[in-house]
C-alpha cells in the first residue's frame, strides 16, 4: 500500500512491526533535520525549530489516529513511565477504592508498574485475572487493559468493557501499544478516561521513540499527574518555586523532551495524515486471512492462537510450536523476520503497509519448510539471545 515510503532491511520479509516499525523515509529525514537544526542553531533550536512544541504537536496527530480531541494527547517518556502516571492518576479519582484490576495476560510492563504502585502504597492491591470482567465491582477503583493483546493478537471491545466498568464507577486506563496505527480506536467514542500507548510499533517511530498519553477531557479540572515535571508546568519558564499544572494532556509531560527522538516520531507520522485508516484496516485483514489461510494448508505442525472472528484481530498473528523459539531463529537465518514470545508463540506481523499478501504466501512456506525439514534443531539455535 505504502511499500515506497519505507526502507525495509535489504532482503528480508519484515513481520515483526507488531515489535518494532520499519524505518520510513520521512522519519530519517526528519531526524536528519533535527541532527542539522542542532548543527547549525545549537540551543536557538528550541524556538527557531519549536523544538519545544513537538509534544503537544505531535499529540495533536495521534489523538486523530485515536478518536481524540486535540489537547488530549501529549508525547514524553516511555509507556511504563506513563502507565505510572496514569494509574496514579485514575486512583486519585476514586480515593475511596483501593483495586486496582487487570488482566492476567496483561503485558508484563502493564502488571509491574500496577504492582510498583502497591509496594509504595500498602493500602492499593492488584488483582490480576483471567475473569476480569466478571470481577468488576464497585470496589474497584482502576481497570488496567491492553486492548490488543501482545501475544495472541486478540482485541478486546473497547466499548462494551468501558461502559460496564463506568457503569460500576471504575476509572478505566487503556493500553493501546498493540492498536494504535493499525486497528481502529475510538477513545472519545467510548469516553475513555486515560490511555497510554507505544509509538514504535506501529507508528513506526524508531527504537526507543517516546510514548503518548490520552487523558480525557473531562478530567483536566481533577485529574494530576503524579510527577510534577517541569514541561507540565503552566509557565516552565517563569522558573516558580512552587508547581502549578498546565492545563490538558502537557501537564503530563515530564521532564525535558527528547528531541532526536520526537523528530523521527515526526517523520513517521507524516505518513499517516495521507492514509485512510479504515483501508489499512481492510488489507490488514486479507492478510491475516492469507496467512491463516495458508497455514492450515500447509504447515499443520503449527497452531494459530489469533482469534477465528476476524474483527477481534489486531496487527499480528500468533502461532503455537514447541520450539517456536528455535524456529523464529531459523526463520530469521531465512530472511523472515518474526519474534518469539514466551512460552511457546511466534509472532508474525501482517501490517499492509509494507507487506502484500504475497509475503503471506511466503511466509507461510519458509514456515512449513523449517518445521518440516527440522532445520531449527541445528545446534547455531540452541541458545537464547538477550532481546527475543
Ligand atoms: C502492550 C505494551 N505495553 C507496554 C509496553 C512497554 O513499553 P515501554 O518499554 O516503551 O515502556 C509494551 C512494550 O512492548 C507493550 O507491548
Amino acid at each position: 500500500m505504502q511499500y515506497n515510503s519505507f526502507i525495509l532491511p535489504a532482503n528480508t520479509i519484515y513481520m515483526c512491526g507488531h515489535s518494532l516499525g520499519p524505518l520510513t523515509k520521512s522519519a530519517k529525514m526528519q531526524m536528519e533535520q533535527g541532527v542539522k537544526e542542532w548543527e547549525e542553531e545549537g540551543v536557538l533550536s528550541w524556538n527557531k525549530a519549536s523544538w519545544i512544541d513537538l509534544p503537544m504537536q505531535l499529540g495533536r496527530k495521534i489523538a486523530a489516529l485515536i478518536g481524540a480531541h486535540a489537547d488530549e494527547v501529549t508525547v514524553s517518556d516511555s509507556t511504563s513511565v506513563n502507565l505510572f502516571k496514569v494509574v496514579q492518576s485514575a486512583l486519585a479519582l476514586n480515593p475511596q477504592r483501593k483495586i486496582i484490576l487487570t488482566e492476567a495476560d496483561n503485558f508484563p510492563a502493564n502488571l509491574y508498574i500496577a504492582q510498583g504502585i502497591a509496594h509504595s502504597n500498602t493500602a492499593i492491591t492488584v488483582s490480576a485475572t483471567e475473569q476480569f470482567f466478571e470481577n468488576m465491582s464497585k470496589d474497584v477503583a482502576v481497570l488496567l487493559l491492553t486492548q490488543v493483546n501482545y501475544r495472541t493478537g486478540k482485541m478486546h471491545d473497547m466499548a462494551l468493557i468501558t461502559e460496564y466498568a463506568h457503569s460500576l464507577g471504575i476509572v478505566v486506563v487503556w493500553d493501546l501499544s498493540h492498536s494504535v496505527g493499525i486497528v481502529p480506536v475510538d477513545l472519545g467514542g467510548c469516553n475513555v478516561d486515560f490511555a497510554v500507548g507505544c509509538t514504535y510499533k506501529y507508528l513506526n517511530g524508531g527504537p526507543g521513540a517516546p510514548s503518548f498519553v490520552y487523558i480525557n477531557r473531562r478530567h483536566y479540572d481533577s485529574a494530576c499527574s503524579p510527577i510534577y515535571g517541569w514541561m507540565g508546568h503552566r509557565t516552565p519558564f517563569a522558573f516558580q518555586d512552587t508547581y502549578v499544572a498546565d492545563s490538558g494532556a502537557s501537564k503530563y509531560l515530564g521532564g525535558t523532551p527528547y528531541v532526536l527522538g520526537l523528530k523521527a516520531l515526526e517523520g513517521a507520522l507524516s505518513l499517516f495524515s495521507e492514509l485512510d485508516l479504515g483501508e489499512v484496516r481492510k488489507q490488514c485483514l486479507i492478510n491475516a486471512e492469507m496467512l491463516i489461510d495458508c497455514l492450515r494448508k500447509w504447515v499443520s505442525e503449527v497452531l494459530c492462537l489469533s482469534p477465528e472472528l476476524p474483527e477481534l484481530r489486531g496487527g499480528h498473528i500468533a502461532l503455537e510450536h514447541n520450539a517456536a523459539y528455535f524456529i523464529s531463529r531459523a526463520l530469521i537465518d531465512e530472511g523472515l523476520i518474526c519474534d518469539y514470545r514466551h512460552p511457546n508463540i511466534i509472532r508474525f506481523c501482517v501490517n499492509p503497509l509494507y507487506l502484500s499478501p504475497e509475503d503471506m504466501v511466503q511466509g507461510a512456506l519458509l514456515l512449513g519448510q523449517i518445521v518440516r525439514k527440522k532445520i531449527y534443531l541445528q545446534d547455531k539455535y540452541q541458545q537464547t539471545l538477550k532481546v527475543t
